[in-house]
Formats: C-alpha cells, structure tokens, sequence
C-alpha cells in the first residue's frame, strides 16, 4: 500500500503495553455485565477493549487502566479530571462515557463504541478529497468549540484520537490529557509538556505556557494538514529538525490543494499563537463555511429528562 510511513513510524514509537499481572481475556465477563471481546487498541497507561452488554447485547468500548500506574505516576487527580470532563460532554461528534467501574487494582471506563474505528485507518488507504477532508474538519471544529466553551481542552488531538461511528462520522475520544480551565495557573496559562510531537504547537516546544484553546487549534490545522496531503506538514526523522520546523512555521501544501485551503491552513499553522485564527474567526472562513451547518445537540436538561423517563 502506498502510504504515509512517517505516520505508521509514528505510531509504533508511541505504543507500548501495559502488564499488570492479570490479563483481561476474551469472553471474560466483566462484573457480570460486559463480555470482553478483542483488543481495540493500546496506549501508555491504556488498554480498549470491544465489549458487549449481556443485557441489551449493545457493542460498548471499554478502556482498561491500572490503578498501580496511574498511582505511581501521581495521575489520580488526572483520571478524576477526565472522569468528571467525558461525564459532562454530550455531543454528536464525542464518544460518550457510560460508566465507570473500579476493582482493587484497575479503573475500566464503559463507552459508547465507535465502529468504524480509526479515522486514520482509513486515511492511511491514500489522501482525503477536499470535501471530505473539510466535512471532518468542521466535525472536529464543531466538536472542539463545545469544548472550549466548557472551559475543557483536549490538548492531545491527534488521528488516534479521532474514530468513525457505523455512519462515518466522527466521534472524539480520549480525554486522559486535557485540562480544565481550573487547572490553569495564575498567568492564566497552562505549563505541563504534553501533546505529541507531530502534533504539538511551538509553544509547546518552545516550554512557554500556554492557551489550551490555541494549542488544540493548531492540532486541528495538522489534522487538516494531514487529511488533505495525506503525510506530515513539518516531519524530520530527527526529532530537533522536526521541532525547528515546526517553531518556523514553514511548510509546504502538495499542488492539489486549493488556493482558499492553503490560506486557511496558514492562517491556522501560524507559530504565533496571538495571530494564530480562532474558532470564530475559523467558522467564518470561506474554506471552512462552504457547506457547514451549525450542529443541534440536545441540551442537559433533554438528557437529564430522557434520562429519568428511562427509570
Ligand atoms: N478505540 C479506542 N476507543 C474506541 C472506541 N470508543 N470505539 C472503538 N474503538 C476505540
């Protein structure tokens, strides 16, 4: 297959397994409830797995971490933060959290599935046309906006972040690294080195603080970057290369990209965070506008009604 290799490299550099003595196996059943079914996918401090629901045979994902993990690394006021964030988000293009369920030595969280798995599976099948690549980009944007008004960041926005539902659309996961505005220091900045480095903002890399908003809004203009070219705006194998370009701004679109989309991708890779575009200005961008309907989602008070006539 003729593919993005920096991408898949990528990808292999960032996995590594979590053991913990005890093995979730398939078929398991899960506090009597879930039946585990295969692994989905692993991260640093994470395991997903397919699952279904015995009672209503609904297909979940659920994500399986260590408690001993994340206690040495100090990250339970981190898990807690997330557990608290995905409780409150409901939006179309979000992965919903379900529940959540401890034993002695692991957290699991039950979400909503997403089908069609990786966006990046099937981006890394060639390129995305440009209305394709645009109609995903407004999901994301519509999607980081909700966000962002709720004060949450979600600071590690990537294309392993990004899934497909059975219908195609997109479905946002993994919140383990963002951070509520409350986190944010006195300067009103926020100052822990996280992100990936393909798709970390130079200020990032250049150990300033930073605004949550304008770092996940230069991680949406690589994912764009990425879903249109189908590789890397700013890549090096060596990692200092990479991070020069980055802090420079400087990158190059492939002759298929549009004069407007090239403008627009500019306007979002600018290394100045105080000049960079913000989602306002974004959602009136020609590029951007063209065909873009302002998603309705219900508010909290129709889940809180839907859910007590539930029972
Ligand atoms: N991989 C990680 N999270 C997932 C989810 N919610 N659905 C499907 N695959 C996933």
């Amino acid at each position: 297959v003729q593919v993005m290799p920096e991408i898949r490299e990528y990808n292999g550099n960032t996995l590594s397994y979590v053991t913990d003595g005890e093995e979730e196996e398939l078929g398991c059943k899960l506090f009597k409830k879930y039946e585990l079914g295969k692994l989905l996918g692993y991260g640093a401090f994470a395991k997903v797995y397919h699952a279904r629901d015995l009672r209503t045979g609904e297909s979940v994902a659920i994500k399986v971490m260590s408690k001993q993990r994340i206690l040495k690394k100090n990250l339970t006021a981190h898990i807690k933060r997330e557990i608290s964030i995905l409780r409150q988000l409901r939006h179309p293009h979000i992965v919903r959290l379900h529940e959540v369920m401890a034993t002695k030595t692991k957290i699991y969280f039950v979400l909503e599935f997403a089908k069609g798995g990786e966006l990046f599976g099937k981006i890394a099948k060639g390129r995305f046309s440009e209305n394709l690549s645009r109609k995903y980009f407004q999901q994301l944007i519509s999607a980081v906006e909700y966000c962002h008004s709720r004060g949450v960041f979600h600071r590690d926005l990537k294309p392993e972040n990004l899934l497909l539902d059975d219908d195609w659309e997109l479905k946002i996961t993994d919140f383990g690294l963002s951070a509520v505005s409350e986190q944010i220091q006195p300067d009103g900045l926020l100052h822990t080195l996280c992100g990936t480095p393909a798709y970390v903002a130079p200020e990032i890399l250049a150990k300033k603080g930073y605004d949550g908003a304008k770092v996940d809004i230069w991680s949406c203009g690589i994912i764009l970057y990425v879903l249109n070219a189908g590789y890397l705006p700013f890549n090096d194998p060596n990692l200092m290369v990479m991070y020069r370009k980055i802090c420079k701004g400087q990158f190059r679109c492939p002759k298929w990209t549009s004069p407007e989309l090239k403008r627009f991708l500019t306007r979002i890779l600018d290394p100045n965070p105080n000049t960079r575009i913000t989602i306002q200005e974004m959602i009136n961008d020609p590029w951007f506008r063209n065909g873009y309907e302002e998603i309705k989602y219900p508010t909290d008070n129709e889940f809180e009604f839907k859910n007590s006539s539930e029972g």
